[in-house]
């Protein structure tokens, strides 16, 4: 079974998606993690981050491991590399070029369907996985959700962004996401809507077991 869960950056999907895996002893499947690897392997070759056979090339080669919370970039642990806001970036600038997508497509769909998983992204409703049996949409205002990021880059550590600039970085990151031709951030006519700005982790997750048919 897929539970599929999309939305915009910062909307709390990979906080929920993993508590939700823990409840139900499913796998978690970070999608975003695919490609935030595959930015930083881009970035450390110095490809430039366009469609060509160099990237093509890449990214048949690229190993990208999980273990557990961990990220695995041939075989160097990479989790916290990934989540700067250079790499944040980048990611969203990679994700859009077409082979990129093509080829990390098996691969999550290989997880998914090895067992019962969590899978949270942009496309998991959408492209990954369309016949998933629960597919939810979060969403949340972008000052929420600027807000939140901005709390959470506090208490990383990094205290180089205001709270403006960080939502300035969400909104063109949204727009790019949206906006590209392959596999656009885009609600499944069959997901759940849950905007989450109003609510806390536990009432998302109570919301989201309302409407999961197990
Ligand atoms: O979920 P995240 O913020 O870690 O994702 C980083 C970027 O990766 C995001 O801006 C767009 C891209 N992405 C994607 O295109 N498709 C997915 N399924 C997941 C992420």
């Amino acid at each position: 079974m897929i539970i599929a869960i999309d939305g915009p950056a910062g909307a709390g999907k990979s906080t929920v998606a993993r508590l939700l895996a823990d409840k139900l002893g499913f796998a978690y499947l970070d999608t975003g993690a695919l490609y935030r690897a595959s930015a930083l392997k881009a970035k450390r070759m110095n490809l430039s981050f366009e469609e060509s056979p160099e990237i093509r090339t890449m990214m048949s080669e690229i190993d990208i491991r999980f273990e557990g919370d961990r990220v695995y970039l041939d075989g160097e642990d990479v989790s916290e590399e990934i989540r700067t806001p250079q790499v944040s970036h980048l990611a969203s600038v990679i994700s859009a070029i077409p082979s990129v997508r093509e080829l990390l497509l098996p691969l999550q769909r290989r997880v998914g369907h090895a067992q019962n998983t969590v899978a949270d992204g942009r496309d998991m409703g959408t492209v990954v996985f369309p016949d998933a049996e629960n597919k939810i949409f979060l969403d949340a205002s972008l000052k929420e959700r600027a807000r939140r990021r901005f709390l959470e880059l506090l208490q990383k550590g990094e205290k180089n962004s205001s709270e403006k600039e960080v939502a300035q970085e969400i909104k063109i990151r949204d727009e790019r996401d949206s906006s590209r031709v392959a596999a656009p951030l885009r609600r499944a006519v069959d997901a759940v809507y849950i905007n989450t700005d109003k609510l806390n982790i536990d009432k998302v997750l109570e919301k989201m077991l309302e409407y999961i048919v197990l």
